[in-house]
């Protein structure tokens, strides 16, 4: 059999890809869905429409692509982390799920900080997060009680949508890593945590390796999709581990950028030794027994296309771009802070909110367009910064995602980064990663690393230019000065918003 295919759950579409035998795509299609926000921080997805999507999306691909579908070996998945699917006995989700980028839970991170102490970095490597799945479940049972006691169980996005696909319940440990209830170094889901909020060790799915096998699509599902109902389905892992693996970050001493809906800065760990103190995410990755360290930009590309929804719509990127390679590095004064739905890394701080500092009667929505390009750049350089304190070397990072889709970025990048900066040949994000988990558990490599030595092609690379690292250098300097500035603005705008 000569194909598999990466899904992409992704949180504003998923993406199916199907790759054959050399890591070439032979068809690829995706579907959109829409995003809730019924309150000012609130995020939410309906977990049907997602299955549904996929579903589609599979559809397409399989009749458009004019191949058998028993050529189609496996499949796999990479998902949007933390978000809370609570399921009812029956399978079925008892409410809409609460996504990653939803900010609601500020009170239950602080519940969890005071019960756990420093446990909750010795087992969990992470702080209490807003995003984070636990803080969402003490949400939920604090104020939709009805709900809550429905619930028998909870999954994240993807395994939600595997699940409908084959009947079988999974988590893997990437993303079970990113539920604060998981035991990361020791790959177990922790009795003290669920012990100390009152949770069942039932509430939590069984977990597997990213390659792992969970089974075979079910019959209904496969008539659907047009896929066989031999097709293999392997686990899959979070976005993240997902847009490593795509991006060959298999080894100490690589750095990936990934600008999609978030943004994040990701640095490969081969043991869980090195002690970050909660200051950038620590999860496992979806190379067996590997982890990796991460910063999270939480408006990221969302910054970007807001920006153009609201002041470009109907535009494409490339032409709401044009012009933006013209204007000199610095936006001619203009700067941004991409605090559009709070903030990660490295200030965890759900009420803060962006903004521009600087404008001018000379500036133009061009320069406006390049400062959120700096600005969620900057961001991004806060966690190469901590990287690099912490005694890392970032020296090649390896950009994928949106980010990677424009030159003119991909210089800033390598700007404001000091940093050399890769772009793949045909980078297709998490989606490849997907799809080389199922690669990897069909047996067609001996490991990861050889299944990207053949799938990841390293295209050009961006290096950083004297001048325009010199002018970022004094700029990023004003940026990180604009937190502190904004925070009090900003926490007392809070009571004006919906
Ligand atoms: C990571 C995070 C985001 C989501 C996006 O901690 O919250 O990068 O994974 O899907």
């Amino acid at each position: 059999m000569a194909y598999v295919i990466g899904i992409d759950l992704g949180t504003s579409a998923v993406k199916a890809l199907l790759l054959d035998r050399s890591g070439a795509v032979a068809a690829e299609a995706s579907r959109s869905y829409p995003l809730f926000h019924e309150h000012s921080g609130w995020s939410e997805q309906r977990p049907d429409d997602w299955v549904e999507g996929t579903i589609e999306a599979l559809q397409e691909l399989t009749r458009t692509s004019g191949i058998a579908a028993e050529e189609i070996e496996g499949i796999s998945f990479s998902g949007q982390m933390h978000g809370l699917v609570l399921l009812d006995d029956k399978g079925n989700p008892v409410r809409n799920a609460i996504l990653w980028n939803d900010t609601r839970t500020t009170a239950e991170c602080r519940v969890i900080e005071t019960v756990l102490g420093e446990k909750l970095l010795d087992i969990t490597r992470n702080p209490a997060l807003e995003g984070f799945t636990l803080p969402k479940i003490l949400w939920v049972r604090k104020n939709e009680p009805a709900a809550f006691a429905k619930a028998a169980l909870f999954l994240l996005p993807k395994d939600y949508v595997r699940y409908r696909l084959t009947g079988a319940l999974h988590m893997d440990y990437s993303d079970a890593a990113g539920t604060l209830l998981l035991d990361v170094a020791g790959k177990k889901w922790s009795a003290e945590v669920l012990n100390a909020f009152g949770l069942p060790d039932s509430f939590c799915p069984p977990l597997i390796e990213s390659h792992g096998l969970v089974g075979t699509l079910l019959q209904a599902q496969a008539e659907r999709t047009g896929l066989s109902p031999a097709t293999k389905v392997f686990a899959g892992g979070a976005d993240n581990a997902c847009g490593a693996i795509g991006a060959g970050i298999l080894q100490e001493g690589l750095t990936m950028c990934s600008i999609g809906t978030s943004g994040v800065i990701l640095s490969y760990e081969q043991g869980s030794a090195r002690d970050y103190k909660g200051k950038v995410h620590f999860f496992n990755h979806g190379k067996e027994n590997a982890f990796y360290a991460m910063g999270v930009t939480l408006a990221a590309g969302y910054s970007l296309s807001w920006f153009k929804n609201a002041f470009g719509k109907g535009e494409s990127y490339d032409e709401f771009l044009a012009g933006v390679g013209e204007v000199k590095p610095g936006s001619n004064g203009l700067l941004f802070t991409p605090y559009l739905v709070g903030e990660r890394t490295p200030h965890a701080d759900s009420a803060i909110r962006g903004s521009f500092i600087g404008i001018d009667g000379a500036h133009e929505r061009v320069h406006f367009a390049r400062a959120v390009m700096e600005g969620i750049t900057f961001s991004l350089n806060e966690s190469v910064d901590l990287f690099r304190q912490a005694g890392k070397t970032v020296d090649t990072i390896v950009s994928i995602g949106g980010g990677a889709q424009n030159p003119v970025w991909l210089q800033m990048q390598a700007d404001i980064f000091g940093a050399d900066v890769v772009a793949l040949e045909n980078e297709q994000g998490p989606g490849l990663g997907a799809a080389m988990l199922a690669a990897y558990g069909c047996g067609w490599f001996d490991s990861l690393e050889a299944c990207a030595d053949k799938f990841v092609k390293r295209a050009s690379v961006y290096k950083p230019q004297p001048a325009a690292v010199e002018t970022y250098a004094g700029l990023f300097r004003i940026y990180q000065q604009v937190y502190a500035q904004t925070r009090g603005m900003n926490e007392a705008l809070k009571a004006y918003r919906g």
